[in-house]
């Protein structure tokens, strides 16, 4: 399988809940690799462009509204299938869905709320990095001293 980079973001409901580290924790023993990550607060504008594939949903507003209430942690998951992989730690969108043993199943509150956002393929997985990461922001592990 091809090694991937995909888009994580840990939302405002998930680092209110004090989850994070467990989060990142699942994705690690999972095999997929925090190769860029960064905690930030995401503006009504910065949360639209992000979403805009959804504007013309009827949940459009309530997404950015949820998305902009606290802190977001962003973070680029680097491993082997990372796109799918990250997708089955995740659980379906609907938590009411999601399998047992999923992040949402486990911590999310509803559709809105679902504690975590992940690309939904490789070719979205490059934009949405490229949204928050420029390419010399991700750090591939690399065991070799910088000069
Ligand atoms: P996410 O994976 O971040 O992508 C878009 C988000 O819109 C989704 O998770 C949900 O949090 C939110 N959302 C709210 N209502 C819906 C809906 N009916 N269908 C899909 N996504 C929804």
């Amino acid at each position: 399988m091809a090694v991937e980079r995909t888009l994580s973001i840990i939302k405002p409901d998930g680092v209110e809940k004090a989850i994070v580290g467990r989060i990142i924790s699942r994705f690690e023993t999972a095999g997929l690799k925090p190769v860029a990550l960064r905690m930030t607060h995401l503006s009504v504008r910065e949360a639209e462009g992000f979403y805009a594939v959804h504007r013309a949903r009827p949940f459009f507003a309530d997404l950015v509204r949820s998305m902009t209430l606290g802190p977001v942690v962003l973070m680029v998951l680097e491993g082997e299938g990372a796109v799918a992989r990250n997708r089955e730690i995740m659980g379906a969108t609907d938590p009411k869905k999601a399998a047992e043993g999923t992040i949402r199943k486990e911590f999310a509150t509803d559709i809105e709320k679902n504690t975590v956002h992940g690309s939904d393929s490789v070719e979205n997985a490059r934009i949405e990095i490229s949204y928050f990461f420029p390419e010399s922001a991700v750090h591939p592990y690399e065991w070799k001293r910088r000069s």
